[in-house]
């Protein structure tokens, strides 16, 4: 017989309904904040807040650069997939922490250069401000779209047309944003050249960066203003993955992995507190207090929560083990707050798999999670790495799991691979922007925190109050006995 059966069934998100409380003039929507731990500080480092309680999903089909750069701008972090090798992998991560450096690294010309061959480099470069250099990065000038007219000044030569050295507004050494934003902010100046102390060119900082800061407030970036990205581990490589990941400036590492409550997870988990103690480290997954114990022993700066929920995965059924999200997220929260009255140390819990709509992700939270994670719903937007198709007429993008044949395909030209697969292969709808799609999802969560008179995430987890609901009652909160007009006309009832 089994050491333990539990006779009481686990439970999904879909089962549970908020009650709503009193709402004060402090829980209008333009009050709620959705900040919220996503790991707790290393021994170096304070702890990292996410500004929306989402994150997307360490998958080929989920997130790349481009996700990165766009998650982190609306507030959330994307953890850069795994099944790739290290050097594509880091250069992923670079591209995110490059993207708005604030300091950019420019693209030079030489002054004896024509109008003419600058309006093709422009064409092709796509921006138009070129600081001019010697041989030896020496600033000279600089030269935008204003400075020449192309079919007036074509044959002109750079130096005759640029806006001179001894004319620019430039900052000698500056490595700090905030300084750089500051003189560029009292200055008439568009663009602050930085230079070292021989005059050589750096960087070049764009006022249009601070504006860009200030119209995504919710951002989530480092100390000097870059956009932060996460990127996953296996249990296998990583002493030759870290090194290039961490060169290239990841933010947070996270092991990509179904079931974390194993050693191999303990190994990575003390090779990185040993060799990398400034970075802090997301492990998991687990569905049950001792494997959050575990890892939290083992020194997890986070721990993902969820087995077998995923819409592609197929674990349940291969090899019969997991756990209903609910259940998992409830059993797991209760064991991180009783770790923190013990040792003082709070370790997030981030719910993994299944999560799909703001109802869901609500829940979640109320169950106790920090963050949600989420393949499905990233895979659908225009920023998933992905290539639209068209089928049945719908646009859709594919989406595939980590453990499909198709992901596994790119591990198995280097381990020895599990004789089976844990995921599947398959479309979803294509949904457009992320960030449109985010204001949607952001504003019910908010709404739904305003009914619970709940302002903050840490409110809602003390305060929210949560019933399991019936089939019938889920079947009597949908639309039912009417007639829906449409294409697709359905009666139900
Ligand atoms: P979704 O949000 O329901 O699409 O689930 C995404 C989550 O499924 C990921 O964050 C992983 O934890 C998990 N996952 C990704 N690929 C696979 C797989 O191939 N099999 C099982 N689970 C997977």
């Amino acid at each position: 017989m089994a050491k333990r059966i539990i006779l009481e069934p686990s439970r999904t998100l879909a089962e549970f309904r908020l009650l709503p409380g009193y709402t004060s003039d402090d829980c209008s929507v333009e009050k709620i904040s959705l900040t919220t731990p996503l790991v707790c500080g290393t021994d170096k480092n304070a702890p990292l807040n996410l500004n929306i309680p989402l994150v997307a999903a360490a998958m080929q089909s989920v997130s790349g650069s481009d996700m990165g750069i766009a998650l982190a701008k609306n507030g959330g972090v994307a953890f850069i997939y795994v099944s790739q090798t290290p050097e594509s992998q880091a250069a992923m991560v670079r591209k995110v922490k490059q993207h708005k450096a604030g300091f950019v690294r420019p693209c030079t010309i030489r002054p004896d250069m024509t109008v003419q061959d600058l309006q093709k480099l422009r064409e092709t470069a796509g921006f138009s401000t070129f600081p001019v250099v010697d041989d030896n990065n020496v600033l000279l000038g600089i030269i935008t779209k204003n400075d020449y007219e192309p079919s007036i000044h074509a044959s002109a030569k750079i130096h005759e047309r640029m806006i001179p050295r001894s004319k620019l507004l430039v900052g000698v050494e500056i490595s700090n944003l905030k300084k750089a934003n500051e003189i560029l902010t009292e200055s008439h100046h568009g663009v602050l050249p930085i230079v070292d102390r021989e005059d050589k060119l750096l960087y070049l900082v764009f006022r249009k960066d601070i504006h860009n800061h200030l119209n995504n407030p919710l951002e989530v970036v480092d100390s000097e203003k870059r956009l932060v990205v996460g990127a996953a581990l296996n249990t296998r490589d990583y002493e030759q993955r870290i090194p290039l990941l961490a060169e290239a400036g990841v933010d947070i590492l996270l092991v990509d992995s179904s079931d974390g409550h194993t050693v191999y997870q303990a190994r990575l988990l003390n090779w990185v507190r040993k060799n990398y103690p400034k970075i802090p480290i997301i492990a998991g997954n687990i569905i049950t207090a001792d494997g959050f114990r575990f890892l939290a022993d083992n020194g997890a700066h986070a721990i993902k929560v969820g087995m077998g929920g995923g819409s592609i995965c197929i674990t349940q059924e291969q090899k019969g083990t997991g756990r209903g999200l609910a259940t998992a997220i409830l059993e797991t929260a209760q064991a991180r707050d009783e770790y923190f009255e013990k040792t003082g140390k709070y370790i997030p819990v981030i719910a993994d798999g299944g999560v799909v709509h703001a109802k869901d992700i609500c829940m979640a939270l109320a169950l106790g999670a920090d963050s949600v994670m989420m393949g499905r719903y990233f895979a659908r937007m225009e920023e998933s790495p992905t290539e639209k198709v068209v089928i049945n007429n719908r646009v859709m993008k594919p989406y595939w799991g980590e453990g499909s044949p198709r992901a596994r395909e790119w591990r198995s030209q280097r381990y020895q691979q599990d004789k089976f697969a844990e995921g599947v292969e398959g479309y979803v709808e294509y949904a457009g922007k992320l960030s449109d799609n985010l204001s949607e999802t952001i504003a019910k969560i908010k709404s739904t925190f305003c009914s619970c008179g709940t302002p903050t995430v840490a409110d809602f987890h003390k305060n929210a109050v949560l019933e399991l609901v019936s089939a019938l009652s889920i079947r009597e909160g949908q639309v039912h006995d009417i007639y829906l007009p449409g294409p697709e006309s359905v009666i139900t009832n």
